[in-house]
């Protein structure tokens, strides 16, 4: 079958990832599957037409609204995934809450990651419950082996690091919302006294004004480090290099990144938000914190209690194989997507 996936495919958003992962699940069942960025998307017309150009079969969306709208009227079975700001935001307005329900009534199939999502979205339109499957995202991760840690050091400016330096790592894109400057002034005091101890900050400059703004902030700053972001395989060998992963943000949604350091056991340390307290069980899978002092008393805690680090990242480890497996995962696309073929569902 050739399927046409249509998704927000700008770059280090999550959705990029996801739409990387579900169009590898689809053809490794046999399928042929083209990406198309719904950003560049302005009608349904435009899709239906390029449906018959290119003899779509069968459609996908990841987002109901920025997505699955133009997939309305297009005359291919398609089924859509649920996007975090479908369920947060986008219901909010009318308009939008109309449309989302048009998507659900015409699709074969929606998805939601969580059991929450699924809750609100029922809530909202009860008649299409049952079209609602659960899937969270799985995860899989395939550190680069040959990952050159010192050359890393070095081109980050952070050549100066003495050997047993403890690295706690925060994966996020520059901007606002992200609020990655939250335990800036709290590390730079820590470094003082206890200079093996230091924050990087990875990832896309996404907002050049805000970036600017980091950037400046950060010159006068010991024990913190700003460092473009690296391919993704890198980036995992380079977690996999750091004492923690650190999620500071306020954001709503499901950290990738979280999920990746428990899978590739190494610690995580994450701000007491919904988002993160659904994936991190505090003491048991990661650690919790709702200011700055609190954060740095449980980093303090995890060098100190090495058993404390082993039982979460063993935990953190079986939460990922259970509730993130990246087989099921397969399996369920590909079942879902077998529904496409069904005449007349
Ligand atoms: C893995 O790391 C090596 C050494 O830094 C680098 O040359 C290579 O390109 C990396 N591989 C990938 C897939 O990024
Ligand atoms: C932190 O976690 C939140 C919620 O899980 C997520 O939306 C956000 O992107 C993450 N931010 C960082 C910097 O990892
Ligand atoms: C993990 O999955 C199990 C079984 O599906 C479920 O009971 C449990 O609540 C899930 N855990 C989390 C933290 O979501």
């Amino acid at each position: 079958m050739r399927i046409l996936l249509i998704a927000c495919l700008r770059a280090s958003t999550g959705n990029c990832t996801t739409a990387d992962r579900i169009r590898s699940h689809v053809e490794a069942a046999g399928h042929e599957c083209e990406l198309r960025d719904a950003d560049g998307v302005q009608s349904p017309l435009e899709v239906a037409k390029l449906i018959a150009q290119r003899r779509f079969e069968a459609g996908l969306a990841i987002h109901l609204y920025k997505a699955g709208r133009f997939l309305l009227g297009s005359r291919i079975p398609f089924g859509v995934i649920f996007g975090g700001t479908d369920i947060n935001e986008d219901v909010k307005n009318e308009e939008k809450h109309r449309v989302m329900g048009n998507v659900l009534d015409s699709a074969r199939f929606a998805v939601a990651f969580t059991c929450r999502m699924k809750e609100v979205a029922a809530k909202h339109w009860p008649r299409a419950i049952s079209k609602i499957h659960i899937q969270p995202q799985g995860i899989l991760t395939r550190p680069n082996v040959s990952f050159d840690f010192e050359a890393f050091l070095h081109d980050a400016g952070m050549m100066h690091i003495p050997g047993d330096t403890h690295i706690f790592l925060l994966i996020c894109g520059l901007r606002r919302v992200k609020d990655p400057l939250y335990l800036v002034e709290a590390f730079a005091e820590w470094h003082e006294r206890e200079p093996r101890i230091c924050l990087a900050v990875i990832g896309p400059m996404v907002d050049p004004l805000f970036t600017k703004e980091v950037k400046a902030k950060l010159q006068n700053v010991d024990g913190v480090h700003l460092v473009e972001e690296i391919p993704q395989t890198d980036l995992q060998a380079l977690i996999k290099r750091s004492f923690a992963v650190v999620n500071s943000s306020l954001s709503e949604g499901m950290s990738a990144a979280i999920l990746e350091a428990m899978d590739l056991e190494v610690p995580v340390l994450a701000r007491d938000i919904p988002g993160n307290a659904a994936i991190v069980q505090h003491e048991d899978t990661g650690l919790l914190f709702s200011s700055p002092k609190e954060f740095v008393k449980l980093a303090k805690r995890l060098m100190s209690e090495p058993d404390l680090k082993r039982r979460i990242t063993h935990n953190a480890k079986n939460y990922i194989r259970t509730n993130h497996s990246w087989e099921l995962e397969r399996e369920t696309y590909q079942n879902l997507v077998g529904l496409c073929l069904t005449v007349g569902l």
